[in-house]
């Protein structure tokens, strides 16, 4: 387990990938590649802000073999608020 922090600037994937933990993120963020696919806890996932657009996130979720209808976000999607203090993520090894 590793307690990671991070500002209101960042999103979910910045603050994993700069503490040097294992996420790809091929795509840099911009909600291409789906590598960085996460499991947000089951207590958190009603309250981070749900899939913008709803559509594109979605559709790349849904092509991972890891793809859980109901935890699974990309983490370059969620902004970090102070709400989200807490959060509890599960990381996924997702290869591009
Ligand atoms: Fe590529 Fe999130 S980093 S979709």
């Amino acid at each position: 387990n590793h307690i990671l922090e991070g500002d209101n600037n960042s999103t979910l994937m910045e603050i994993i990938r700069d503490e040097g933990l294992d996420i790809e993120a091929a795509c840099g963020g911009c909600c291409a590649c789906a590598t960085c696919h996460v499991y947000i806890d089951d207590n958190w996932i009603d309250k981070i802000e749900p899939i913008w657009a709803a559509s594109l996130e979605t559709y790349l979720l849904e092509k991972s073999k890891h793809y859980n209808e109901k935890l699974s976000r990309l983490a370059c999607q969620i902004e970090i608020k102070n709400e989200y203090n807490g959060l509890i993520v599960n990381l996924i090894k997702e290869t591009s």
